[in-house]
C-alpha cells in the first residue's frame, strides 16, 4: 500500500484508541489527525502510566479526548458502536508492578481487553480490532530470530495476561468472527514516552539519566541483544495493520532487523547526549528472575503481509527522541 493510498484510507475513517493519551496511542493518533480520519482517545489518565495530555498538543482540537477507564462497560458499549476500527492499546505495561499488583495486571490487561471484545461483540460485530500484544508474550525466546508460530513461554504476571489477552482475541475471531489483529511488539522507544520512572521503557529513561549527567547502570555484563524499534516504525505497523485486509485474523511480530548488545545501546546514548556515564552492576534478584537474555524477533511475515520495513535507525532515533525531550522537558520530567 502506498503512502496515498494510506492517507486517503484513513481520511474520515471513524477510529478508536484506547490508551490514546500513552506513548504508542498518542504517535499513533498524531498520525491519523494528519490523514484527516476522525479520532477519539478513551485513556484515564492513571498518574502513574505513560497518559500526559501534553502528547495529544497541536491535535487536541481535531480528537475526541474521553478520560475514562475501558473497565466501564456502558462506555465501551456507546464508545464501539460509533468505531469501524479499534486500536486496543490501554494497558498496564511495567514487568515488575505486574508482579507486585498482579490483581490490577489482570483486571486491566484482561479483564479490560474482555470487555472491548464483549461490547464489540454484541453492538459492532464489524468493527476490526488491531491488539498491542509484546515480545513478552514469549518469555525468553528458545530459538532465534523467534517467529511467531514458536514456543511461548512469559516468564512474568504482565507476558502472561498480554498473552491472555491476544488468546481472547483469537478466541472471538473463531467463534464470534470478530476481525482481529495482534503486533507483538517490540522494545519500542522515542518522543511522548513517560520519563517519570525507571520501570517503564528503559530506552527512554536511559536519555533522561543521561540528560540529567546521572550514572546508567547496566545490570551484567549487558551483552544480552534487543531489537529496538523506533515510535515512528511502530505507528507505521499500525496503520498498515488496520488498512490492509489480509493482516486480518493474524499475529504478527515486529523487529528492527538490527539487534544490538544491550551495553551498546547504552553506549549510543551516551555518545549522542554527550553526558552521562555506564556503570555495570549486578543483577538484582527481583529482575534476573524475569531476565529474558537476547530477543530478536523475525518480522518477515508482517513485511510479506504488508510490505512494512523498520526505517529509522537507532542512532537517528535515539537524535529524534533527545531533540524532542529538550525541547519539552518540563513537560515530562515531575
Ligand atoms: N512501549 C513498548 O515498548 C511496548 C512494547 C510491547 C507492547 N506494548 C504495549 O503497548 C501498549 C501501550 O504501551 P505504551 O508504551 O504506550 O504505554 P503507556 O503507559 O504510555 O500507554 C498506555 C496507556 O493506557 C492507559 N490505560 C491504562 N489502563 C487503562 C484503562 N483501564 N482504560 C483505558 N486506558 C488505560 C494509560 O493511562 C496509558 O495512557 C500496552 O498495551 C503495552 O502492553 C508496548
Amino acid at each position: 500500500m502506498t503512502k496515498s493510498e494510506i492517507e486517503k484510507h484513513y481520511q474520515k475513517k471513524k477510529i478508536l484508541i484506547t490508551g490514546g493519551l500513552g506513548f504508542l496511542g498518542s504517535n499513533l493518533a498524531h498520525a491519523l489527525a494528519e490523514k484527516g480520519a476522525c479520532v477519539t482517545l478513551v485513556d484515564p489518565l492513571f498518574p502513574e502510566y505513560g497518559g500526559n495530555r501534553f502528547n495529544v498538543a497541536g491535535i487536541e482540537d481535531r480528537v475526541g479526548i474521553i478520560i475514562d477507564d475501558i473497565r466501564s462497560e456502558k462506555l465501551m458499549q456507546s464508545l464501539v458502536k460509533e468505531h469501524e476500527l479499534i486500536f486496543h492499546i490501554a494497558g498496564q505495561t511495567s514487568h515488575i508492578d505486574s508482579l507486585k499488583d498482579p490483581f490490577l495486571d489482570l483486571d486491566i490487561n484482561c479483564r479490560g481487553t474482555l470487555i472491548l471484545l464483549e461490547a464489540v461483540r454484541k453492538f459492532n460485530p464489524k468493527a476490526k480490532i488491531i491488539y498491542a500484544g509484546t515480545r513478552a508474550q514469549y518469555g525468553k525466546i528458545l530459538k532465534s530470530p523467534v517467529e511467531e508460530q514458536d514456543y511461548m513461554q512469559p516468564v512474568d504476571i504482565y507476558g502472561v495476561n498480554k498473552h491472555a489477552g491476544e488468546g481472547y482475541l483469537w478466541i472471538y475471531r473463531d467463534v464470534h468472527g470478530l476481525e482481529c489483529v495482534s503486533l507483538r511488539i517490540n522494545n519500542t522507544y522515542g518522543p511522548r514516552h513517560q520519563m517519570k520512572q525507571a520501570n517503564y521503557g528503559i530506552l527512554n529513561w536511559f536519555i533522561r539519566l543521561a540528560l540529567d549527567s546521572k550514572p546508567i547502570t547496566i545490570y551484567g555484563d549487558g551483552s544480552q541483544l534487543r531489537d529496538y524499534n523506533f515510535v515512528d516504525d511502530v505507528t507505521q505497523a499500525f496503520l498498515l495493520a488496520g488498512a490492509i485486509p489480509e493482516t486480518g485474523g493474524q499475529a504478527f511480530n515486529l523487529g528492527s532487523g538490527n539487534p544490538i548488545p544491550f551495553y551498546k545501546m547504552a553506549e549510543e546514548i551516551v555518545a549522542i547526549v554527550g553526558k552521562g556515564e555506564l556503570q555495570k552492576v549486578p543483577w538484582p534478584e527481583e529482575r534476573k528472575k524475569i531476565e529474558v537474555g537476547s530477543y530478536v524477533a523475525d518480522y518477515s511475515r508482517f513485511s510479506r503481509t504488508t510490505g512494512w520495513q523498520p526505517e529509522i535507525t537507532l542512532k537517528d532515533g535515539i537524535a529524534r527522541t533527545v531533540t524532542y525531550y529538550e525541547k519539552y522537558k518540563k513537560h515530562y520530567w515531575s
